[in-house]
């Protein structure tokens, strides 16, 4: 194992006495993501100093031997600010893993191994009904919601997160050390459960460089977009913010858009919505809200819903045609659940049962779990497609039950857990 590259940190221990140089050599900020295969699993952490990226793991029950390995690699990644801090960003992915299967590994290297952790192998195939806990904006500071989602990671309740962008606040404050700590945070929950995310505007620090170098998401655009199938239902994950920081690339807009253009006609075959009916989008900041500031979706034309330079790139006609089912959204830091709406006008299922059947996508915003810059109040005026307002910390649980039914719940932290919204979307004709 003692090959050249890491003689630099052979140097520093035997100049700094092996203390110094044991805190940048041990693996921390663990945590795991899939990667669109569903026998396969992969484990990111940092170093502050080259070392090799090993993972070993066992089958449980059974002895702990750590008797399985796979390696993988680091990257170097040096954040933006004036301290210009270099970290290794390691990733291993554990392939041929047995559907349902629970592991425990450990991650690092001969220089340092990691707590051990487990994670069960997701299931594969169509039919079984993947628990989601899905939110926006948690930050280092006043990230409320997370004991509760420790607590429920750790009595198993789900197979996934979604983090709908901006964590930390920010990645790269404080030359990263924000970003370092808020991976440590989550790493109780995210070491355990893929955390799955996308981009926000509070990542757009030297082109979103701490996002991109942090997490490993699904496919080769640094987790900026991506799409991966769960169960019943694919899943698009894409950013907003290629809409709002174009002097990063106009490019990179018309690129995602084509993207999704392609993605979408792919999930919706007959054979593919067969398999899996259920096509689910997050993106952080939303198409429409009834919130009381001044963001883009107040404005009735936001440019996420009709796009830019003369109306190219709009998304709600887009997700429209191609029959998206939930479109779940973040940014506003309160819960809000729409009716299903397509250009402002509302299309139930029945008045009875709007949310069986609807003819138009359902849009849902969770982006309260907790940050230090608090909740986001409510304008007053009630909105016709507005269904239900929470200003509380929390987050939703999404259960997509099988091919017909997916069940959805706001749990707000503020009132102890208490399930304060409370849903079914049903569709048994397509
Ligand atoms: C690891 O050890 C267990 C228990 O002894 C054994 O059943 C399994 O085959 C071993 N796996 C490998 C890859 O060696
Ligand atoms: C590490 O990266 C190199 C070059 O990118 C690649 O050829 C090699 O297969 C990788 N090693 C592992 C174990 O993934
Ligand atoms: C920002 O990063 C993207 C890759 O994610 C790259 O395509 C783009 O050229 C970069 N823009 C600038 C201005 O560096
Ligand atoms: C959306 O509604 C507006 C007015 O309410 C209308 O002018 C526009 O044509 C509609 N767009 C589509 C794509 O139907
Ligand atoms: C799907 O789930 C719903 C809710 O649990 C249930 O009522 C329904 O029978 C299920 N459908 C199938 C085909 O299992």
């Amino acid at each position: 194992m003692l090959v050249l590259e890491y003689l630099p940190v052979l140097l520093v221990a035997v100049s700094l006495g092996q203390s110094a140089v044991l805190d940048k050599v041990q693996p921390e900020q663990v945590h795991l993501s899939y990667t669109g295969d569903p026998l396969s699993m992969t484990v990111t952490w940092t170093t502050f100093a080259p070392t090799p990226s090993v993972v070993k793991y066992s089958t449980v029950p059974g002895p702990l031997l750590f008797n399985i390995s796979a390696y993988g690699n680091a990257t170097q990644f040096v954040d933006g600010g004036f301290m210009k801090r270099k970290m290794f960003i390691h990733r291993v992915t554990l392939k041929n893993l047995t559907p349902t299967q629970r592991y425990v590994y450990h991650c690092g290297s001969d220089f340092g191994w990691s707590p051990q952790f487990s994670f069960r192998a997701m299931q594969t195939g169509s039919s079984w009904g993947p628990r989601l806990a899905v939110f926006g904006d948690m930050g280092n500071e006043n990230a409320q919601s997370l004991p509760r989602l420790q607590k429920e990671t750790q009595m198993d309740m789900y197979d996934v997160i979604l983090h709908v962008g901006d964590f930390a606040y920010d990645l790269d404050k404080d030359n990263a050390q924000i970003g370092d700590k808020f991976m440590r945070q989550v790493e109780s929950v995210a070491a355990y459960l893929p955390y799955m995310t996308c981009p926000g505007n509070h990542e757009e620090a030297y082109n979103f460089s701490n996002y991109r170098n942090r997490f490993s998401m699904p496919g080769t655009t640094e987790g900026l977009w991506y799409s991966w199938n769960l169960g019943p239902a694919h899943i698009i994950s894409l950013s907003t913010e290629v809409y709002f920081f174009i002097n990063y690339g106009k490019e990179l807009l018309a690129e995602q858009y084509r993207w999704l253009q392609k993605d979408l006609e792919e999930a919706n075959k007959p054979s593919n919505r067969l398999e899996r009916p259920w096509i689910i989008t997050m993106g952080h900041r939303p198409m429409y809200c009834s919130n009381f500031d001044k963001d883009d979706c107040l404005q009735h034309d936001t440019v996420v819903r009709t796009g830019i330079f003369g109306g190219q790139y709009g998304l709600e006609d887009l997700f429209y045609k191609y029959g998206v089912d939930l479109e779940i959204w973040a940014h506003e830091h309160s819960y809000e659940r729409l009716w299903p709406v397509y250009n402002y006008t509302v299309y139930k299922g029945s008045p009875e049962s709007p949310y069986t059947n609807p003819l138009a996508p359902v849009h849902i915003i969770t982006g309260s779990a907790g940050c230090n810059e608090r909740l986001d109040p409510f304008f007053p005026l009630h909105r016709e497609w507005s269904a239900l307002r929470i200003e509380d910390y929390g987050y939703t649980r999404i259960h997509i039950a099988n091919k017909t039914h997916i069940h959805l719940q706001q749990v707000s932290d503020d009132q102890n857990g208490e399930i304060v919204d409370d849903f079914w979307l049903i569709k048994d004709k397509r």
